[in-house]
Parts: structure tokens; C-alpha cells; sequence
């Protein structure tokens, strides 16, 4: 019975465009990236959308220390996001700025809705102030002395100390990073959204979401801590979208950012025929969204974000899908450890394949913390994509070209064996879907070993220097190279440029999912290229050299 096609939009978190990618973010768009390709392997309508972050604070300072507009400086990152993207095979169906005209038509709706139904008020508030600069301080512009346990130089909304959380007011001896002078306090009239209002229906929604536990475990201390209403207005200057009807208040970045989302799809489907932005935004939609975000903006998606989409009259999301943050070595990145990593470097060194697999052996769905073991990552890559997979093809693909003039044999020596790696599929499948991909890897790795384990008993090479036996090789070939053939397209969505070579090799047009249950027979395959090579630990070495050469000076942010 043929499956029902799905129309699913996802998304990854926006990515702020004043740095560069690095493997941490890489945890995000991979994860994504193999959740959608594996929706577009089984069939499904899957569209990948994302953005750069353009907007906030630390972006329009950044710009003004560079001497270029923020306009200019995004674009310039952008580019190279999307270089770094492209090179590890995230393939988004669109990737946008949300310094966009449709950003901005759609926030200024959204805001008049909310305004209209009266979630939003304003409010006059006291905030840190640099004088010199002429400009209010976000928490982390503010540093001095902990108030709780008396550390030096710490920022103003946290102690990286001793752990409290306080605001820039309750620090001792409070400077403004920008000026290095005393802040003072300065009043100002901000705009609020009543999120407070929403704590039942948001209840619903998670309640519909089908969220992991982990997040709801998060959201159960949210609602015990009371839910306050959102600023969502920022005063000049700032770069953002001005607040219609004011001459010098902007919109908070983290209004307009997951708004983002919808203005990347809309532009997308401005210029697509078979995309209807209403049929997967409208309220009662059919169509199933999902944003994948780290943890640390889960407060931003869970409940901000819904808030919105609902008082704007618009759908809420399917579900949100959190990931933990990335560890190098059991620890955080550090530029003078050398593990502080971006994409670029690592893509001047060594293969994305490797890392693809790598994130893909480790992640699951919930928001518990990963690791890059570098020792690890060698061993792990070369024991299992060189030494199991690809592995399988090199022993058996000889054979065929040479003893066989390229031909499969018309059926399979060992039918019953196939049979098990077909019987696996659906399970491989629920596993990608429920993002247990380390699940998923282990089952095909543990099958990989049963093709070898074959091929060891079968013993090819000693087959074919017995007249008796030698035509049973391309028998036995057949179904080794058929394995690997299946344990391929189960691993596309993870390695989709290995998985490209090996389908060119299969003489194949494309691959769907179910491809991977009917064995490829008789056809006559080209000569085989080598898929994979394996990593040396050089060039791991000498990607974190060149990471503590090149990050020496620590950004500000
Ligand atoms: N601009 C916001 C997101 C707006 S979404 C409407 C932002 N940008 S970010 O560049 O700081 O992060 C982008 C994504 O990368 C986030 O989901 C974040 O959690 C993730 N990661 C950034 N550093 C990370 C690690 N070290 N490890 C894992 N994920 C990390 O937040
Ligand atoms: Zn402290």
C-alpha cells in the first residue's frame, strides 16, 4: 500500500551573520540535513529553508568597527555561509537574509494582528545606558565584578563563576564594553508582548507537539517560574526593522528572526509554482513544520514563538526539535586548546563526509550534550565508512569488471541473506524519523559486518582459482556488491557524496528509499572508484594547528 505523501517544511535556526560556521553550528545543519534528505528519499514533499540572522546589537557594532554598513557586512557573511553549507552538502531549498522585504511586510503584520487583538502595551523601563556611545547596553555589554561570589570581569546578565544569573544593574562596579566608562540608568518607553496571556493555550500546543521529554522537562521549570510578558522593542540605534507609527524604536531581532522562517519560505514560493505559502502557514494546515534549534533558544521557540504565530492568527509548529551543544575532546571549544574549529578549516583539511558520519554516529533526539572525540572520530570513520562499508564494494567490485566484463549475475547466491537487509529497512527508517540516527547507524554498520562476515566465508579469491567454482563468484559478487548497494541508500541522507558515486557506479538514474529492497540484477557496471579514502591523523593534527593559528585573537561577540 503506498505510503501517504507528507508535506513537511523544516527548518534550522537562523544564524547570525557577524562570524563564521563552525562545528558546533555544523551539529544543527547536519542533523537537519539528514532529516530532510531522508524525507525526500522516502517520497515525501520536504522543503529546507533558512536565513542569516541580520539583525541585533552585536551585528550593527561589529559593522561599525569594520568601517562597512550592516547591510554590507551580512551580505559578505552570508556568502561565506553559504559557501560553507554547499561544501558540506546542506542542501537548504532556499537560504535568505531577514534583512528582507518580505521579512518586513510579514513582521509588520504579524505586530499590527498582535497589536490589534491587544497583546502588545508598552511600558516605560529603566535600563543600562552608555553615555559616551549614546546607546542602551544589552546585558552582555555591561561587565563587572559578580555580586554573589565577587569574580572580576563578568557579564552582565551571568557569572561564568560561580553560575548566578542577575541583571547589569546588580553588578558591582558596572563598565560598558563599548566605552570602557561607568553605564548610568536611563529610562525608556518599550513595547511588550503579553505573553503572559498565553500560558493555556501554549500548554496546548505542547501538549500537542509531541515534544521530547527533555524539552518539556525545561518548559515544566518555565511555567513554575511564571511566564513574563516580552519586550520585543529595541530603541534606536539599532539595526532591525523600525516599530510602524514610531520614529526610533525597533523591532527586538528576536521578533523578527523566527519571522524569518516564514519570509525565506514566501520568497521561495514566490518562485515556485507547486508552493503555496497560505496552504502551510494558514491556521488548520495540513502541512507538518518543524524547527530544529539548539538548546539554548528553546525559550525563543517554545513559547515566544508559538505565542506569536498563534495571536497572529497563523498556524502553530508541528513539533520543535532541540539538539545539546557540541564538546571537542570532552570539552568546550576552546581557540587556545585549537578545537575552536570552523567549517572552513576543517573543510581545507579533511573530507565532510567524515563529519557527516561522525554527528550522524552520535546524535539522538535528545537535547543531552555531544562530543567530537578527535582520536575517536579517526578511528570510528576509518573502522566503519573504510573499513566495513566501502570495504564490501572494494572486495567484490574487482571481480566483476575483471572475471565478468562488468556484468551482475541474474540472481543472488544467497537470497535469504538479502532478505535481511530489506526485512531492516523500516526499522532504519523509524529510527532517522525519530532523529535516533546513532540507532540508525549502529543497525547499518551491524549489517555491514554480516556482508563482510559473508565474503570472509565465501572466500571469492579462493573461488576463483577453482574451475569449478569460479562462475559461482559472480554469484557471490553479485550479492556483495547488492548489500552494499542497500546499506548505501539507507546511508545517503548521511553521506549523500559517497552515496552519488556509488549510484553512478550502479548505473542507476536515482534512488528512492524503497530501491533499497529489490537487488540491482544483470545489468554491467563501469569500472570501480575508489569511494572513500581513509583519515590520517595528520590531517586532523594539523586542523587544530591551523585553528590555534588563525582564531589566536578572541572575537568579541
Ligand atoms: N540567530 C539565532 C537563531 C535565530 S532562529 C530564529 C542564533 N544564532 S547562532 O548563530 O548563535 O546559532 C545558530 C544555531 O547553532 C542555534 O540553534 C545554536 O543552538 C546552534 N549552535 C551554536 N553553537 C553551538 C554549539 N557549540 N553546539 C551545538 N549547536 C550550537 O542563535
Ligand atoms: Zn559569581
Amino acid at each position: 500500500m503506498p505510503r501517504k505523501k507528507r508535506k513537511i517544511l523544516v527548518t534550522s535556526a537562523l544564524p547570525y551573520a557577524n562570524g563564521s560556521i563552525h562545528m558546533g553550528h555544523l551539529v544543527e545543519y547536519l542533523q537537519t540535513d539528514i532529516w530532510v534528505r531522508f524525507q525526500k528519499l522516502r517520497g515525501h514533499d520536504c522543503t529546507y529553508v533558512c536565513a542569516s540572522d541580520a539583525h541585533g546589537t552585536p551585528i550593527m557594532l561589529k559593522a561599525r568597527e569594520l568601517g562597512v554598513s550592516p547591510e554590507e557586512l551580512t551580505e559578505k557573511i552570508s556568502a561565506e555561509f553559504v559557501q560553507d553549507f554547499s561544501d558540506f552538502g546542506v542542501d537548504f531549498d532556499n537560504y535568505y537574509t531577514t534583512h528582507s522585504a518580505e521579512n518586513e511586510a510579514l513582521v509588520g503584520a504579524i505586530y499590527k494582528t498582535l497589536r490589534d487583538s491587544g497583546d502588545i502595551y508598552t511600558r516605560t523601563i529603566e535600563q543600562s545606558y552608555d553615555e559616551k556611545e549614546g546607546i542602551f547596553l544589552p546585558d552582555r555589554f555591561v561587565r563587572g565584578t559578580c555580586p554573589r561570589c565577587a569574580s572580576k570581569d563578568q557579564y552582565g546578565d551571568a557569572c561564568e563563576v560561580c553560575g548566578a544569573t542577575y541583571s547589569p544593574e546588580d553588578l558591582i562596579d558596572p563598565v560598558s564594553v563599548l566605552s570602557g566608562t561607568k553605564p548610568v540608568k536611563r529610562e525608556s518607553e518599550h513595547y511588550f508582548f503579553k505573553l503572559s496571556d498565553y500560558e493555556e493555550r501554549l500548554r496546548e500546543w505542547i501538549s500537542s507537539a509531541a515534544l521530547h521529554k527533555s524539552v518539556i522537562a525545561k518548559l515544566d521549570e518555565w511555567f513554575d517560574a511564571g511566564l513574563r510578558d516580552w519586550d520585543i522593542s529595541r530603541d534606536e540605534p539599532y539595526f532591525g526593522f523600525r516599530i510602524p507609527g514610531t520614529e526610533d524604536k525597533y523591532f527586538y531581532v528576536w521578533l523578527d528572526a523566527p519571522v524569518g522562517y516564514m519570509a525565506s519560505f514566501k520568497n521561495l514560493c514566490d518562485r515556485d509554482d507547486s508552493l503555496d505559502f497560505d496552504d502551510y502557514w494558514k491556521a488548520g494546515s495540513d502541512a507538518e513544520v518543524y524547527h530544529f534549534i539548539g538548546k539554548d533558544i528553546m525559550y525563543f521557540h517554545t513559547l515566544f514563538w508559538p505565542a506569536v504565530l498563534s495571536s497572529a492568527g497563523y498556524r502553530t509548529p508541528t513539533s520543535v526539535y532541540a539538539h545539546g551543544f557540541l564538546t571537542i575532546n570532552g570539552q568546550k571549544m576552546s581557540k587556545a586548546r585549537g578545537t575552536f574549529i570552523n567549517a572552513r578549516t576543517y573543510l581545507d583539511h579533511l573530507d565532510p563526509s567524515y563529519l557527516r558520519y561522525y554527528y550522524a554516529a552520535k546524535l539522538g533526539p535528545t537535547i543531552e550534550d555531544i562530543d567530537l572525540n578527535l582520536e575517536d572520530f579517526i578511528a570510528r570513520v576509518n573502522s566503519d565508512l573504510v573499513g566495513k562499508l566501502v570495504n564490501i564494494a572494494s572486495r567484490c567490485a574487482g571481480f566483476i569488471s575483471k572475471r565478468f566484463a562488468g556484468k551482475l549475475a541474474d540472481e543472488l547466491a544467497a537470497p535469504d541473506l538479502f532478505a535481511e537487509f530489506t526485512a531492516a529497512s523500516e526499522t532504519i527508517a523509524q529510527h532517522f524519523e525519530a532523529r535516533e540516527y546513532s540507532k540508525a547507524m549502529r543497525l547499518i554498520m551491524a549489517l555491514a559486518d554480516r556482508a563482510n562476515r559473508y565474503i570472509d566465508e565465501t572466500k571469492p579469491w579462493i573461488m576463483i582459482k577453482d574451475d569449478d567454482k569460479s562462475n559461482d563468484v559472480q554469484l557471490v559478487c553479485t550479492q556483495g556488491l547488492n548489500m552494499f548497494r542497500s546499506l548505501m541508500i539507507y546511508l545517503a541522507p548521511v553521506i549523500p557524496a559517497v552515496a552519488e558515486k556509488a549510484r553512478t557506479y550502479f548505473n542507476e538514474d536515482q534512488w528512492q528509499w524503497s530501491h533499497a529492497s529489490s537487488p540491482l540484477l544483470g545489468t554491467i557496471l563501469p569500472k570501480f572508484q575508489p569511494l572513500l579514502t581513509r583519515v590520517e591523523a595528520d590531517q586532523v593534527h594539523r586542523m587544530v594547528e591551523q585553528s590555534r593559528e588563525s582564531t589566536s585573537v578572541p572575537d568579541r561577540q
